[in-house]
This record gives C-alpha cells, structure tokens and sequence, in this order.
C-alpha cells in the first residue's frame, strides 16, 4: 500500500504536486493534490469523466496554472514564462488524444521540427535521431508521409516519437489510446510499455488495465477533483479500498 505521504517524503521526487488547487470561475477541478513522481515512475490516472485527470496532466507542464498550492520539477518551482517555460515544455513531453501532429509536414518534419527550432539542433543531426526514432517506434517506412496519410495507431507512434525527440526527462499522456480504432491499440501501448521499461519517468491518463498491470507502478485513482486513492495497479484492481473506486471499476469492467 502507498500512501500520498507528505512533503518531506516526496522531496527527492522528479515532480512534487503540494496542496494544488485550481478554479475553473467557480469549479474547482483540482482540490488539494498533493502528488509525487519519482525518477523513472510510471503512474496511471485513472477515473471518471470530468474528474480532473486532462487538468492535472496539464499543469505539469504548466499548459495550465494553478491557483494555489506547488508544483516543482527537479525541486524547482515551475516557471510562469520565458526561457525557463520553454525548456520546462521540452523536459516535459505531451502526448495527447489526438495525436496533434502538424498536418502540414511529414512525419520526419514532425518529429525533426522541435530538435531543429528549439534545441538548435543542425537538420542533419536531427534528421538522422528522427529516423531513428521512428524505427524504434516501428514507423521509418512512413517518415516521408503526411500524417492523413497514416492510421491511427501510427500516427500515435508518430507523436511519440517526436516527443522522445526533445530528449525528455518526462512524458504525459492524455488518454493516448482513446481515439484509436481497437486494432491499433496495442501497437501504441507497446511502444509505451517499452519506454516504461526503459525507464522513462511517464504520468499516463488511461483506462488500459492491461497497461497499467504491466507497465505501471502505481495507479492514481481520481474523482471530483480529488485523488481519491493511490496503489498499486494490482491491489488497486483487485482491492479497491474506496466504494467511489470500486464503483467505477464496477462500470469499467462491464464495458
Ligand atoms: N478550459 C476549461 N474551462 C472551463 N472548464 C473546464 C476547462 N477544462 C476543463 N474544464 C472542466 O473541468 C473539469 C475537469 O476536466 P478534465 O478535462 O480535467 O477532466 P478529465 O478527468 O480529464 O475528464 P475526461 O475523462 O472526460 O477526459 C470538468 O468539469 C471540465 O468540464
Ligand atoms: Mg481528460
């Protein structure tokens, strides 16, 4: 059983959530977080609709405030703006619902683009690491595409590869999988199930309990703004302490 535990204990922490709150005018979608993620971690956020889950993911890499409260990565206060946001947004990489890929460039463009704009990177340099992340993630033979041209599952792969791109120290996923038709899932998850095992630090928003049971540490369970409960995927599957936790599993694993 993990607890949330207090300051002290999460200092060593990658990222620190301490007492964050957060105000939508008067809805308050994040109440009281107090979150550590350890170097390496792999946590899920798992939990119903509006809960948060998007809003948590967001503010650590500051895509949106907070109102109250702290977060710290490396143990240094988030920065608000400048040259200090930027190399926040490149230590901290995003992967969302809907791939976000630029419509516009190729899949090589895509992923070369960051490196190139704001790493300074040559285009040589950056070329040659973007094919080679775009082999690891099984996808080299699309790198001259665009993405409509690619499914999915691919594209997916696509946006991971260009977040590994910037070298991050951390990636978030928002609900990567569910915009994916079921066939493509898998391919996704096991490009993420193999950065998990690498060792990449990952906060990953998803309803995947295979991911999870494989791939994660702990599983954060998260309703009304609130973390609920904390466990490990395991008992928290099949040991849910929380009648809340209980009831969304309950609808969960009748689907
Ligand atoms: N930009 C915004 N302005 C106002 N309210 C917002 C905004 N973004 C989110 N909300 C509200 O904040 C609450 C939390 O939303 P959030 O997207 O974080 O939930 P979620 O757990 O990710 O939900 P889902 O599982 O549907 O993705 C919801 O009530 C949502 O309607
Ligand atoms: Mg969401």
């Amino acid at each position: 059983m993990t607890e949330t535990g207090n300051a002290t204990d999460r200092q060593g922490a990658l990222v620190v959530l301490d007492n964050v709150n957060k105000y939508y005018g008067n809805l308050h979608v994040l109440r009281n977080i107090n979150l550590g993620i350890e170097r390496g971690e792999v946590v899920v956020v798992i939990g119903p609709s509006g809960g948060g889950k998007s809003t948590l993911c967001r503010t650590v890499n500051r895509l949106e405030s907070i109102d109250s409260g702290t977060i710290t990565f490396e143990g240094r206060p988030l920065p608000a703006e400048g040259k200090g946001l930027a190399r926040l947004r490149s230590e901290v990489g995003m992967v969302f619902q809907s791939f976000n890929l630029f419509a516009h460039k190729t899949i090589l463009e895509n992923v070369t683009l960051g490196p190139i704009k704001v790493r300074g990177i040559p285009p040589k340099d950056a070329e040659k690491r973007g094919l080679e992340l775009l082999e690891r993630v099984g996808i080299a033979a699309q790198a001259h595409k665009h993405p409509a041209q690619l499914s999915g599952g691919q594209q997916q792969r696509a946006a991971i590869a260009r977040a590994l791109a910037m070298n991050p120290k951390m990636i978030l996923f928002d609900e990567p999988t569910s915009a994916l038709d079921p066939e493509m899932v898998q391919e996704v998850l096991d490009v993420m199930i193999e950065l998990a095992g690498e060792g990449m630090t990952m906060m990953v928003v998803t309803h995947e309990m295979g991911f999870a049971r494989r791939a994660a540490n702990r599983v954060v369970f998260m309703a009304e703004g609130q973390i609920v409960e904390e466990n490990t995927p395991e008992e928290f599957f099949t040991n849910a302490r929380t009648d809340r936790a209980k009831d969304f599993l309950s609808k969960i694993l009748t689907h």
